[in-house]
């Protein structure tokens, strides 16, 4: 039997972000010592056929680790050591602060979700940035960009800028947040004046490749709008998507009542409907988020037009083995269907 599968039940029976720490801890702990590098041993899958190359990096496998898990850069080599091609870390805002008052993190058993309301705590931009610069991951390393709650939207751009100045020698690419529903004022930085005022100051801050995300609660025409903004600032890709808001018939946990952003399981196919509205607008890679945990959602989610996968909650659910199933899943269903490679199935849907 698997660790985690013993290990599951002792930590689902605590509060979920008490489990999160125990397991991002131990993350943490292993990183950089010889555990980190017999877990890569164990979990890494090395084929040439799931390498993928996007904005000018060298992905080793399509499946990433996306933003929240690791919020301050404390473990992304160790979570690199479990078969991720990438991690995002973050986000981070240019000043420290503690988010929301717990509980914020909710987990929905009978539905494979969690609902949270985090609210971007982390340690703070100059925190992240020098944590970074001592860190070696070995793959390509995101860094997720935030707005810091206090500051009002007029003076949401300087705010970004000063985040992006203090990880900008970190991170591989850089992803700018405009969609986190638990921070005040948050997610109304995506209309189309806001998007162009506060990508328009990192491109002119020098952040590439720069990459947006996007919330799965914007209606089309203002999805539209933004990937006009996309294309018209040149950036280098997108991120759909986010938690939501919305909260679809089908769930059974009591705690989807709780105030927050849905992922998992009951969001994967409404993300992938975003993935393939995305593509289908933009020139530029696609990195597909929501509900990802098996090699079958993944290839979906390929095959609907992203470069790239991540995921959050399907780790919490399925556990440390996940990037090496997906891996080994993907090259199965690369020759099932006669494809010689991830990036020739990217968008085949399309
Ligand atoms: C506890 C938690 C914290 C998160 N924090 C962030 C964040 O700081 N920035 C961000 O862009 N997304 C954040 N996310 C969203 C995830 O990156 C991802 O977009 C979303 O959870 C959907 O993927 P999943 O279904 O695989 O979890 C967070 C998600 C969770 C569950």
């Amino acid at each position: 039997m698997d660790l985690y599968d013993a290990a599951k039940p002792l930590l689902f029976r605590l509060p979920p972000e008490t489990a999160h720490g125990i397991v991002h801890g131990g993350l943490a702990a292993v990183q950089d010592t010889p555990v980190a590098s017999a877990l890569a041993q164990r979990y890494a899958v090395d084929d040439d056929r799931l390498a993928v190359t996007a904005f000018g990096e060298r992905f080793p496998n399509p499946v990433g680790v996306a933003a929240g898990f690791d919020k301050n850069a404390e473990a992304p080599g160790a979570l690199a050591s479990l078969g991720f091609g990438h991690v995002e870390v973050g986000g981070v805002t240019a000043e420290p602060q503690d988010g929301n008052p717990r509980p914020r993190m909710f987990r929905l058993g009978d539905d494979e979700a969690l609902v949270n309301r985090m609210g971007l705590n982390n340690e703070g931009a100059a925190v992240v940035g020098e944590r970074l610069a001592a860190t070696d991951v070995g793959v390509p390393l995101g860094v997720n960009v935030a707005k810091t709650e206090r500051v009002d939207g007029g003076d949401a751009p300087a705010d970004y800028r000063e985040a992006y100045e203090q990880v900008a020698d970190g991170g591989d690419f850089f992803v700018v947040n405009v969609s986190c529903p638990n921070s005040k004022g948050f997610r109304e930085l995506q209309n189309r004046d806001s998007m162009e005022a506060i990508l328009g100051e990192l491109v002119d801050a020098g952040a590439s490749p720069l990459l947006v995300k996007l919330s799965p609660d914007l209606p089309e025409p203002a999805v539209a709008d933004a990937l006009e903004v996309v294309n018209d600032l040149d950036l280098d890709g997108v991120v759909a998507t986010n938690t939501t808001t919305d909260r679809p018939a089908s769930l059974r946990s009591p705690e989807a009542a709780e105030d927050g952003g849905l992922s998992g399981e009951p969001i994967e196919n409404e993300a992938t409907r975003m993935v393939q509205f995305v593509a289908e607008r933009v020139d530029v890679p696609v990195i597909g988020v929501g509900g990802v945990s098996s090699a079958e959602g993944t290839y979906r989610k390929i095959r609907a037009g992203a470069s790239l996968v991540q995921l959050y909650t399907g780790l919490v659910y399925e556990g440390p083995t996940l990037a090496r199933e997906i891996n080994e899943g993907l090259v199965d269903l690369l020759a099932e269907d006669g494809v010689d490679s991830v990036e020739d199935a990217v968008g085949a849907d399309l």
